[in-house]
C-alpha cells in the first residue's frame, strides 16, 4: 500500500470501531435533522453512513481524496443497510398504500426507531450484503438513499452537490493532512471554501488534530517534512481565522478519543452578513 500523505489510512475505523462514532454525542441533539450535509475526508464512510442513517438528515455526500476509500465507503453503505433491522412487513404492506409524502414521513420516523445493528456482522459477510430497495419505495431522504459518495481533492476540486449549499459541514481529523499538503495557504484556502459552500447560520465542525501530532506526519516523507518546515500557522490559530472568514467564536464541545484519538470537536456557526 501507497504511503498514507493525506491521512488515507485503509482499515482507519478498525482503529476507532463503533457502531456509534463518540464524536457525533458531542454534537447538539438536532444538528442533522432534515439538513444537507458534507463529511470532508470522509474515508471509508463510517460516520458519513451513521449521519445519514440515524441522524435524520436529507442529505449527506461524503467526499475523500483517496478513490480507493471512497468504493469502500459504497461499500460500508450496503453493510450499514444490511445489518438493520427491516421495516416490519405489517409496513411494508401499508407502503403500498402510501403516497409519496407518506412514504417520507414513514422514513423519518423510522429514524427513530431504527435499530442499527440488529443482524449479526457475520450474515453478511456469509451470505453477502441485502439488496437496496429502489429509492421511489423508500423515499430519497431516507437512508441509504440520503447518502452518497465523491472522489475528490476538496480543497481544489468542486464537487456536484457543493452548487446547491450546505446546512452543515464536517472536517473531522483531517484538518492536520490539509495543513501539512497545502502549507498555511491551503489551509487558509480550505477554510474559505468552507465559508463559501455554507448556508448563512449554517454549523461548521472541526475537529482539529494537535501540533504535536504533526511530527509523525512529518516522517511519512520528505516532501511532508519540508512542508510542514514553512507552516507558520498552529491549530491554536484556527479559531481567529475562522472569525476573520466570518464565522462565530468556536463553541468548543468537549473532547473524546483515547489515546492518540484524543481531540476536541469545535462547532462555529457561518453569521449572517448583515
Ligand atoms: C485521518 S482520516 C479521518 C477520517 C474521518 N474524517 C474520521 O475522522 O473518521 C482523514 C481523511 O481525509 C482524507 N483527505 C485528506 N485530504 C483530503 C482532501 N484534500 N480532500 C478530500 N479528502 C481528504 C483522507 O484520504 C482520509 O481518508
Amino acid at each position: 500500500m501507497s504511503v498514507p500523505t493525506h491521512g488515507n489510512y485503509h482499515g482507519y475505523y478498525l482503529k476507532r470501531p463503533s457502531v456509534t462514532d463518540p464524536r457525533l454525542a458531542l454534537l447538539p441533539e438536532n444538528t442533522f435533522s432534515g439538513k444537507r450535509v458534507l463529511d470532508i475526508g470522509c474515508n471509508a464512510g463510517w460516520v458519513t453512513c451513521e449521519i445519514a442513517q440515524s441522524r435524520g438528515a436529507h442529505k449527506v455526500v461524503g467526499v475523500d481524496i483517496d478513490d480507493t476509500l471512497i468504493r469502500a465507503a459504497w461499500k460500508r453503505r450496503q453493510v450499514v443497510w444490511s445489518l438493520q433491522k427491516p421495516q416490519s412487513s405489517q409496513s411494508n404492506e401499508d407502503n403500498d398504500l402510501m403516497d409519496f409524502e407518506d412514504l417520507t414521513r414513514n422514513a423519518s420516523m423510522e429514524v427513530t426507531h431504527l435499530q442499527a445493528d440488529y443482524f449479526p456482522a457475520s450474515l453478511q459477510h456469509s451470505f453477502g450484503p441485502l439488496p437496496i430497495p429502489p429509492s421511489k419505495i423508500r423515499g430519497k431522504h431516507a437512508f441509504p438513499h440520503n447518502v452518497s459518495f465523491r472522489t475528490a481533492d476538496w480543497v481544489t476540486e468542486e464537487i456536484v452537490e457543493d452548487a446547491n449549499g450546505y446546512d452543515v459541514v464536517i472536517a473531522f481529523s483531517i484538518s492536520k493532512w490539509i495543513h501539512i499538503n497545502g502549507g498555511d495557504g491551503g489551509l487558509r484556502a480550505f477554510f474559505r471554501r468552507v465559508y463559501s459552500v455554507l448556508e448563512p447560520g449554517g454549523v461548521f465542525i472541526l475537529e482539529p488534530q494537535e501540533w504535536d501530532t504533526y511530527k509523525k506526519a512529518k516522517r511519512l516523507n520528505e516532501s511532508l517534512r519540508n512542508s510542514a518546515q514553512t507552516l507558520e500557522l498552529r491549530p491554536s490559530d484556527f479559531e481567529s481565522i475562522l472569525g476573520d472568514i466570518g464565522f462565530s467564536p468556536a463553541c468548543h464541545l468537549g473532547t473524546t478519543g483515547d489515546g492518540g484519538f484524543r481531540r476536541t470537536v469545535d462547532l462555529y456557526v457561518k453569521r449572517h452578513v448583515t
